[in-house]
């Protein structure tokens, strides 16, 4: 074995993965002592839209729970937006926090719990990553399969003045049940299965090539990688079976980078989210080949590893590699994700002024790279995906 065995985690988080799990979301709750009020946080459309909000209200109610609902989490959620639902928290006296979204909700919600628990600004906490103060409880239901953040220890906010997002981690973050329901992504329309589904992909991928890579998270990261490429493109087409084995490959995604963290492809995908508006997945996606495609030749046998565990076989480890290349950018074909930065609106001599943004704000991600990764290097990968994949 070439890895030496070395690991260091825990998951505070206990797990229901179930189809119609949230109809029966009071059955689940009765087994925790989380208190008779809480605070619902979601966006402010699907839940009320598809009567999840009733059902939700409608159970806690079934636990004698007070319910005060906060449905005001945008995508990429602001600090503002958190400190609002701090100060409702606060206001309400909440015994526990549910949140019923994607990705933004649950990281809104995490925060939301933080900043209201400790009494301390959200502000405070912002670039902390070993946060760990007591908590109110946080219950997640994820309606999106791709951030993993319902069993995650991160929090990503945007700094809207800044053009930035600010990441808080710790064990405070972990949510303490999350209920996965595959029936939540029965209206999950193809541009968001592709763009979160595709976060997912980021975070596997990132994950296995991260320098903190371990034997435990190559395990996780490796099945997700496999699994998502089986299915993302019939998820993409509807089909629920699909979804559900999207949820349960971005959880497994989720559970690789509290290991790893995420690197490059993120660091640079957010700066076209917050620059340019583009969804946190497709962002991460228009930079996935390109990145990998620059590291391939410096671990050109993690690379043939994951090719080999995804079927292909050759004597030639860049053959191999090649293989696993060509395999995601034929999922980004089928998905229509934009071949290149040019057709997002980036222009060519915009690529200095974004590097020297990334390696300013993000270079934490950066440094859990498996390359050292310089401006130089950086422009050079920003280059490749200006000309796009192959
Ligand atoms: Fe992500």
């Amino acid at each position: 074995m070439s890895k030496e065995i070395q690991l260091n985690f825990s998951y505070p988080t206990s797990v229901v993965f179930k189809r119609g799990a949230i109809k029966e979301l009071s059955e689940y709750l009765k087994q925790y002592d989380f208190g008779k009020s809480c605070l619902l946080v979601s966006g402010s459309n699907f839940a009320r839209r598809t009567g999840y909000l009733d059902l939700l209200k409608n159970e806690l109610k079934k636990i004698n729970c007070e319910t005060y609902v906060y449905d005001r989490i945008e995508p990429n959620p602001s600090v503002e937006t958190v400190e609002a639902g701090a100060m409702l928290a606060r206001k309400t006296n909440v015994s526990f926090v549910l949140a019923f979204g994607g990705g933004s909700v649950i990281d809104a919600a995490k925060a939301i719990s933080l900043a209201y628990s400790s009494g301390v600004r959200i502000q405070n906490f912002l670039g902390v990553m070993n946060v760990n103060v007591n908590t109110v409880p946080l219950v997640a239901l994820p309606t999106t399969a791709g951030t993993g953040s319902e069993v995650s220890k991160y929090s990503v906010l945007t700094d809207l003045k800044q053009k930035r997002k600010l990441a808080i981690g710790g064990p405070a973050l972990f949510p303490k049940l999350s209920i996965l329901d595959p029936d939540t992504l029965y209206t999950l329309p193809p541009n968001l299965v592709a763009s979160t589904g595709l976060d997912a992909l980021s975070h596997a991928l990132e994950s296995f090539f991260s320098k903190n890579s371990t034997v435990f998270s190559d395990m996780l990261s490796k099945e997700s990688i496999r699994i998502i490429l089986n299915n993302l493109p019939r998820a993409f087409s509807g089909d629920l079976e699909a979804k559900a084995w999207m949820m349960y490959a971005s959880m497994l995604a989720g559970l690789s980078i509290n290991i790893t963290s995420t690197n490059v492809v993120h660091a640079l995908g957010y700066y076209l989210t917050t620059h340019y508006g583009i969804p946190h997945g497709l962002a991460n996606a228009t930079f996935l080949v390109s990145s990998l495609e620059y590291e391939a030749p410096f671990m050109t046998d993690r690379f043939a590893e994951l090719s080999e565990a995804l079927g292909h076989s050759s004597p030639d480890n860049v053959v191999k590699s090649r293989l696993l290349l060509k395999d995601i950018s034929l999922l980004l074909d089928a998905l229509r994700i934009p071949r290149n930065l040019r057709e997002i609106g980036v222009k060519e001599d915009e690529i200095n002024t974004m590097v020297e943004d990334v390696t300013q704000n993000y270079s934490r991600n950066l440094s859990n790279s498996p390359i050292e990764l310089n401006k130089e290097k950086l422009i050079e990968i920003c280059k490749n995906a200006y000309v796009g994949r192959f």
